[in-house]
């Protein structure tokens, strides 16, 4: 039987979940995605009008097709969470049971259990400014949407987990060394990521045997990462000093997410696996 495939953080064809969820689905696992509550109406609106179909073609010519697509903030885990002006917002007051509990449950009930998790998510309101200026508010928030949501993600998922299931995210060399300009708390939030990776992988793996990684990905012009300002250099960086002088493509990233959660990678847990062009080798730009 396919594998299913929970996805959180896809809301247009152009980031690493969407590819994942493609390289996924070429090897034959049915996929769910968790779309941010307030990108839903427009990724719904572009699905239906066609907009992502060349992006959807899989190498036997039919289209990826999503099992289920729920609303989801990952920075609320319960109802109680949640503040007025967020329940009252337009763009949330239309869609129901989007805290991580209620969409862990909906998948529950419309799917069981699940065999792979994906988190492919993260904000930092505070991103643009340097550590030394962001505020506590900013620096928790980049906490809370990217690494407690993973957590949050892990704790509500694992009991719908299969044995032998496993969990990835996506990390950034951002964690291990200084990349001016990724501030906002978002390079501590990748460091806690990265951690939270040992010790999930620990915990989740004697409570309820699946495996746990994350990918340290190169950079790659999402949407979220033209909301830094400084992706374009990035890319253009790496292109410069990087052991294999080419751009990243987002496939190559959803190809080691595969790899990882396929029975090939059975004995592979905890682990921050660099899908970079080799970038974070160099000690000195080459
Ligand atoms: P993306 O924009 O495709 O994905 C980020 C997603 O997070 C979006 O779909 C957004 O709607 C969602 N999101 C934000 N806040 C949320 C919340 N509270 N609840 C639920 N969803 C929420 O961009 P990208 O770059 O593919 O990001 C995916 C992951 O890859 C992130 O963890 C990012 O930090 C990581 N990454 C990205 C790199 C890059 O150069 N683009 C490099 C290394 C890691």
């Amino acid at each position: 039987r396919g594998k299913k495939a929970f996805i959180a953080g896809v809301a247009d064809d152009q980031g690493f979940g969407w590819a994942i969820a493609k390289c996924l689905a070429e090897a034959g696992a049915e996929i769910s995605l968790g779309v941010w509550v307030p990108a839903l109406n427009i990724f719904e609106t572009s699905f239906r009008r066609g907009k992502f179909d060349e992006s959807r073609r899989l190498s036997n010519g039919s289209l990826m097709e999503f099992a289920h697509i729920y609303p989801m903030d990952a920075v609320f885990d319960t109802m109680d969470d949640v503040p007025a002006d967020v329940k009252d917002n337009k763009r949330y007051a239309g869609n129901e049971g989007w805290t991580v509990s209620e969409c862990a449950a909906k998948v529950a009930k419309d799917w069981g259990k699940i065999d792979i998790l994906v988190h492919s998510l993260a904000n930092g309101p505070e991103v643009q400014k340097p550590l030394l200026e962001t505020s506590r508010r900013g620096y928790l928030a980049a906490m809370s949407a990217s690494s407690y949501s993973f957590v949050s993600l892990l704790q509500r998922f694992g009991p719908l987990m299969n044995e032998g299931g496993a969990v990835i995210s996506l990390t950034y060399v951002a964690a291990d060394r200084v990349i001016p300009g990724y501030g906002g708390g978002m390079s501590s939030a990748k460091a806690a990521l990265e951690s939270d990776t040992k010790v999930l992988a620990y915990e989740a793996g004697r409570k309820y045997s699946v495996r746990v990684n994350t990918i340290s990905a190169g950079p790659l012009g999402s949407r979220a990462a033209k909301a830094i300002g400084f992706i374009d250099d990035m890319i253009r960086y790496s292109y410069e000093n990087a052991p294999i002088q080419k751009e990243l493509a987002a496939t190559e990233v959803g190809a080691v997410a595969t790899f990882l959660c396929s029975p090939l990678a059975s004995a592979v847990t905890g682990q921050t696996v660099y899908v970079d062009n080799g970038l974070s080798i160099m000690g000195l730009a080459g």
